[in-house]
C-alpha cells in the first residue's frame, strides 16, 4: 500500500519494496508520529486551514489508533512502507474522507524529521534519569566506603593509597558530565522541524510556532531545508553516548580486574555473573565483559551515521532512512548497558581487608616517607633519593616500608624517628590528604556533600 500511486502505472517490484520498507523498524516510532500528527491537526484548525470539527475527528481517531497500538489490539501492517503511510491508511480506514485532510501542508521528510526529533528527545529524559539512578547508587557507596582503603594506581602499578569513595568519585564525576552533555544535546535540539513540508515550506498559513509550543518545543527551525535534512542531534546523541560507554567500559575493566582471583577486591552478586559449563569453580563477571564489548557497536553506529551523512546534498534524500537502525540500537544498548551496570554495581560486595592489606603493600607510601623527611627539614629531591634507597633495601629482603627497624631508616638518615610508623601508615596516609579533591576524610566529605547538592538540584 504505497500514499503516492498516482502518477505510477506499475506495481512496486516486491525486492525494491522490501529494499525500500523502513517500516520493520521506524514503527517503534508510532506514538510520536501519533502526537506529532495531533498537535498537526489542531493547528490546521486554528488556521482555518481545516474546520475545527474534522481536526477534532482526526485527532480522536489517531488517539484511538495510539490506544488500540498500546493495548496490542491494532498491530501495525508491514504492507505499508513505513510508518507514516501505515498511520494515514489506518485513519482513512477508519474515519473515510475527513482523513485524507491530515496530511494538508505536510511532508514525510518534515514528519519524519520531526517523529525521530521527538524520539530522541524521549530518549534523552529516560537516559538522564537511568545515569541519575547510577549516580545515586555510586553516592551511596561513597557514603559508606569513606574508610575503605585501596591502591590508587598509575600505570596498573600500585601508586598511592586512596579510598573506595574516592575511586568512586571519580566515575561521578564522569556520569554527571555525561549527564551535563545530554543535556547541552537537548536544549540544543529542542526546534520543531514541523511546517518545513518537503523542503521548501508550503503555500497554507501554518502556524509554526503554535505546532512548536503544542509539542513542546522551544519554537520552529528556522530554515526548511535545514529542517529536513538536519540530523546533527542524533550525531550529537551517538558522541555523548559512546562516552558514556567509554566510561562504563573503564569502569567494566576495573570491574573485571578487581573480580579476579589475584585481585579479590570485589565479590559480584551471583544474579549478576555467570558460571562456565566445564569449570565448576568459575563465577564470570560476564555483564562487565559484554559492556565493554558492546562499546565497540555504539562507537560504530556514531561512524556509520556520520559517514551516511557526509556525502548528502541538500535537501532530504532517502539515505537519511539509515539513522534509524542504528541510532536505535545504539540507544537501546546504552540506556540497558547503564541500567544494568547500576544494578550490578547496587549488589557488588567489596572485600575491605583485601583491599586495604594491598594497599599497604607495593610501597604506596614511599611518597609518604618523603613527606615525612620533607617535614624533618630535607628537601624533596633529596628525600626522594633516601627513600629510593629504603626501597631497594625492602625490595632485597622482600618487605614493606613499615616493616623495616628504626635502625635500618637511620641508616639512611638520622632525622627519622619512631613516629615514621604512625606518619607512613596507610590510613595516615589517606586522611592527611585534603586538598580539594583529595582522598582525606575532610576533603571527600566536602565532595560528597557537593555531589548530594547536584543530585539534589
Ligand atoms: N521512511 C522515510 C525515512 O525514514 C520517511 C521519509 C520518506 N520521505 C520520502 N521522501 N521518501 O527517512
Amino acid at each position: 500500500m504505497n500514499l503516492w500511486g498516482g502518477r505510477f502505472t506499475a506495481d512496486t517490484d516486491s525486492q525494491v519494496f522490501a529494499f525500500n520498507a523502513s517500516i520493520g523498524f521506524d514503527k517503534r516510532l508510532y506514538a510520536q508520529d501519533i502526537r506529532g500528527s495531533i498537535a498537526h491537526v489542531r493547528m490546521l484548525g486554528k488556521q482555518g486551514i481545516i474546520t475545527v470539527g474534522e481536526a477534532d475527528t482526526i485527532a480522536a481517531a489517531l488517539s484511538d489508533i495510539k490506544d488500540d497500538i498500546d493495548n496490542g489490539k491494532l498491530t501495525v501492517d508491514e504492507a505499508c512502507d513505513d510508518i507514516h503511510s501505515f498511520m494515514e491508511t489506518e485513519l482513512i480506514r477508519r474515519i473515510g474522507d475527513t482523513g485524507k485532510k491530515l496530511h494538508t501542508g505536510r511532508s514525510r521528510n518534515d514528519q519524519v524529521a520531526l517523529d525521530m526529533r521527538l524520539y530522541a528527545r524521549d530518549y534523552a529524559d529516560d537516559l538522564d534519569a537511568a545515569l541519575k539512578t547510577l549516580l545515586k547508587t555510586l553516592l551511596k557507596l561513597m557514603k559508606e566506603h569513606k574508610d575503605t582503603y585501596m591502591p590508587g594506581f598509575t600505570h596498573l602499578q600500585k601508586a598511592q593509597p586512596v579510598t573506595l569513595a574516592h575511586h568512586l568519585g571519580a566515575y561521578f564525576e564522569m556520569f554527571k558530565r555525561d549527564r551535563g552533555r545530554i543535556s547541552d544535546i537537548r536544549q540544543r535540539m529542542n526546534y520543531c522541524p514541523l511546517g518545513a513540508g518537503a523542503l521548501a515550506g508550503t503555500t497554507y498559513p501554518l502556524d509554526r510556532a503554535y505546532t512548536a509550543e503544542l509539542l513542546d518545543f522551544d519554537g520552529p527551525t528556522l530554515n526548511s531545508m535545514d529542517s529536513v535534512s538536519d540530523r546533527d542531534y542524533l550525531i550529537e546523541i551517538l558522541s555523548a553516548l559512546s562516552t558514556i560507554m567509554m566510561h562504563l567500559s573503564r569502569f567494566s575493566e576495573e570491574i573485571i580486574i578487581w573480580n579476579s582471583n589475584e585481585y579479590r577486591f570485589i565479590e559480584l552478586d551471583d544474579a549478576y555473573s555467570t558460571g562456565s559449563s566445564i569449570m565448576p569453580q568459575k563465577k564470570n563477571p560476564d555483564i562487565a565483559e559484554l559492556v565493554r564489548g558492546k562499546t565497540g557497536r555504539v562507537y560504530g553506529a556514531l561512524m556509520s551515521l556520520l559517514t551516511t551523512l557526509k556525502g548528502i546534498p541538500l535537501a532530504y534524500n532517502k539515505d537519511m532512512q539509515e539513522d534509524k537502525e542504528v541510532f536505535f540500537d545504539a540507544s537501546d544498548t546504552c540506556i540497558n548497558c547503564v541500567k544494568l551496570f547500576n544494578d550490578m554495581l547496587a549488589t557488588t560486595r567489596f572485600n575491605r581487608e583485601i583491599m586495604e592489606k594491598s594497599a599497604a603493600g607495593g610501597f604506596t607510601n614511599a611518597t609518604d616517607v618523603a613527606d615525612y623527611l620533607v617535614g624533618k627539614g630535607i628537601p624533596f629531591r633529596d628525600a626522594h633519593g633516601l627513600v629510593g634507597r629504603l626501597v631497594l633495601m625492602c625490595i632485597e629482603r622482600g618487605i614493606a616500608l613499615d616493616d623495616l627497624g628504626l635502625d635500618e631508616y637511620r641508616s639512611v638518615s638520622p632525622v627519622i624517628d619512631d613516629d615514621i610508623y604512625e606518619a607512613i601508615a596507610v590510613r595516615t596516609c589517606v586522611q592527611r590528604r585534603n586538598t580539594v579533591g583529595a582522598p582525606g576524610l575532610k576533603a571527600m566529605e566536602a565532595e560528597i556533600e557537593a555531589c548530594e547538592k547536584y543530585l539534589a538540584g
